[in-house]
């Protein structure tokens, strides 16, 4: 595994400049560097943020009261160390491969138990207009971390318009299968499709986000277009990229990660300082772009939000 880190001496792009500011510098210089200096003004500045890798802008109210107040991981280091196996298994691969994914026209199946099932496109799914930005951590199980700007819909809001039936117990999610546009589903790495799956409890809790954005941008591709899920107070794998179906079951369903490697991965996979993976510890993490780690907290520091979905389950055991 390997892992950028920023020299001690080096501070963080976000400590010294805003992002989006910092964003356009850079952006900037580029320019400036291609156009032998050509002067350029605000309104070019601001067409040239939104053709950054050819994706839009996105912009919406942030949520403070789901936001966490801390530096956001640079945008580059967010974009080019990736886990979407799909694309390959080092993480610099999905930056390097994914242009190949078709995200538009895009669909995604709602069926199972649910009392109205259909095939929505994903600007149907995730309405433009109720979406808002989330600042928060993701901790991967690998002992690193990031601090990102989501922009998406709580996943509660979305189920609740296909009207779960009584019988619901469980939310699975799946990603894409073409091993045409996903060049990496040629090997047989991972029991393809990518499946992921929350108890409906777990669904429904506010803090869990469909998204579609991230830094005021539409996803890209390596990240999980046009649409993915983050779950901040589990490890990084639960949060399914590149949906195609959400589909609402009875029984527990089966999870990629589960199954390839079930000592490894509970289906639970709630981020635990106290449960170690066989081979990394899970006490300390390391934010992408710091020197040095910091302590994992307890459900990623969510567990005021979280905890009482586990009230009576040994935590130990449903890992
Ligand atoms: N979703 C799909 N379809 N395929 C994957 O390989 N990797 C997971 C998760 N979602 C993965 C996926 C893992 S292990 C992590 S840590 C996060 O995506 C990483 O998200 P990021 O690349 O946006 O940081």
């Amino acid at each position: 595994m390997r892992i950028r880190i920023r020299r001690a001496s080096e501070p963080a792009a976000s400590e010294i400049t805003p992002e989006g500011l910092w964003l356009r510098r850079r952006e900037f210089l580029q320019a400036g560097a291609a156009g032998a200096g050509a002067l350029l003004l605000p309104s070019a500045l601001s067409a040239l943020e939104s053709r950054a890798d050819g994706l839009g802008a996105l912009k919406a109210p942030r949520n403070a009261t789901y936001s966490v107040s801390e530096d956001h991981t640079d945008y580059d280091d967010a974009t080019r160390y990736n886990n979407f196996y799909e694309f390959g298994t080092d993480k610099q691969d999905p930056k390097k491969y994914a242009h190949t994914l078709v995200r538009d026209p895009w669909s995604v199946l709602i069926d199972g138990e649910v009392g109205k099932p259909g095939r929505l496109s994903f600007e149907d799914l995730v309405p433009r207009k109720a979406l808002e930005e989330r600042v928060y951590r993701l901790r991967c199980v690998e002992a690193w971390s990031m601090v990102i700007p989501w922009i998406g819909v709580p996943l509660g809001d979305v189920l609740k318009r296909f009207e779960p039936t009584r019988k619901a117990r469980y939310v699975a999610f799946e990603t894409l299968v073409d091993p045409e546009q996903m060049p990496g589903q040629r090997r047989r790495v991972l029991d393809w499709p990518y499946r992921e799956g929350l108890r409906l409890d777990e669904a429904m809790n506010p803090l869990a986000l469909l998204a579609t954005g991230m830094y005021g941008r539409e996803l890209p591709n390596q990240n999980g277009a046009p649409v993915r899920l983050v779950v901040p107070w589990k490890y990084g794998f639960k949060s399914i990229k590149s949906i195609v179906r959400i589909h609402l079951t009875e029984d527990q369903p089966f999870t990629t990660w589960n199954d390839s490697a079930p000592q490894e991965y509970g289906f639970y996979a709630n981020v635990n300082p106290d449960v170690h993976h066989p081979r990394w510890r899970q006490s300390r993490e390391r934010r992408i772009g710091e020197f040095g780690k910091r302590k994992t907290l307890p459900f990623n520091g969510y567990a005021e939000e979280v905890a009482g979905l586990y009230k009576r389950m040994d935590l130990a055991e449903f890992y």
